[in-house]
């Protein structure tokens, strides 16, 4: 019912007190819509403003993976320690709780498998942006290939991914693939993740390197590192903790996670670095301890 007596009643317009200004904490997203930012503010910690992402979209070009061969098991005990899931539809179908509160960046390309050996060549969108809102997911990954045989294509799709994104209030998170001829240089990195954020995209996950405060500081959008082959846990504790301290936003891993020896512990130790800001040393120490 209307009520129009306390429309009359209402006297507090705080007169005095200037507009209260929205500025809004994702680099680069400060002109986005509404619905942009609040999914962005899913994905980064409004109180950190990074991210702990679990990749397991490994299935997709390698099958079965060491530490993820049974993804109805693997992923809901790592749950609880991320911030989000990223993953491909089939995956997250079948092996993801719906009720689960975590927020969801689906993989939107496919791309040449491993028996092709060289993934970077080829690749297209696997799903249109009518998925994306089906699944609830917050973000929408577009695998790259910038220097190599797919690069053309792969940045169409992406465009073509923008567009959708844009028109619904979904962001791209562009993914910097490293062709098997390719050098990780600095020079790359700066290339690739401007090049990426130039043609649309508002988060960038991209690999580690030197000077990477540079790549950080040249992109206009938040760059999250990923994580890469198994290395040994001190030293993938040491990659997340220069990333951090050099600009990044976020990690986004998966095999340094599933593949560890203790997944939660490594988990757990990941998010003291990049929430907390532990040092490497006090997280392996606090891995080891958890360990015990
Ligand atoms: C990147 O190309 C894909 O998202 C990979 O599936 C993912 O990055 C693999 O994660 P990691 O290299 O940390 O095992």
């Amino acid at each position: 019912m209307a009520d129009a007596q306390g429309n009359k009643k209402a006297k507090d317009y705080h007169i005095e007190t200037p507009p209260v200004q929205q500025g809004f904490f994702v680099k680069g997203a400060g002109n986005g819509d509404w619905g942009l930012k609040n999914r962005l503010s899913k994905i980064f910690n409004p109180d950190t403003g990074n991210t702990v992402m679990l990749a397991f979209d490994h299935g997709y070009i390698m099958g079965p993976t060491s530490g993820l061969e049974r993804l109805d098991i693997e992923i809901p005990k790592l749950n609880p320690y991320v911030d989000v899931l990223m993953g491909t539809r089939g995956a997250i179908r079948t092996s993801i709780d719906p009720a689960s509160s975590k927020p969801i960046c689906l993989r939107g390309t496919h791309d040449d498998s491993v028996l092709k050996d060289d993934m970077t060549l080829g690749s297209g969108l696997g799903l249109g942006i009518e998925e994306i809102i089906r699944i609830n997911a917050q973000m929408f990954a577009i695998q790259t290939f910038i220097g190599s045989d797919g690069e053309r294509d792969s940045l169409e799709v992406l465009c073509r991914a923008v567009d959708s994104g844009c028109r619904y209030g979904i962001p791209i998170l562009a993914v910097v693939a490293v062709g098997k001829q390719m050098a990780r240089t600095t020079e790359f990195f700066l290339l690739a993740t401007r090049l990426l954020a130039e043609h649309g995209a508002h988060a960038i996950k991209t690999y580690y390197c030197d000077d990477f405060e540079k790549v950080a500081a040249a992109c206009p959008v938040p760059l999250i590192v990923a994580g890469g082959k198994k290395l040994p846990e001190n030293e993938a504790l040491s990659m997340v903790y220069k990333s951090i301290q050099s600009g990044a936003r976020g990690v986004d891993m998966g095999r340094n996670i599933f593949q560890s020896i203790s997944p939660v512990a490594m988990c757990k130790a990941i998010r003291k670095i990049v929430h907390e800001g532990i040092t490497d040393k006090e997280a392996y120490e606090f891995f080891m301890e958890e360990n015990k």
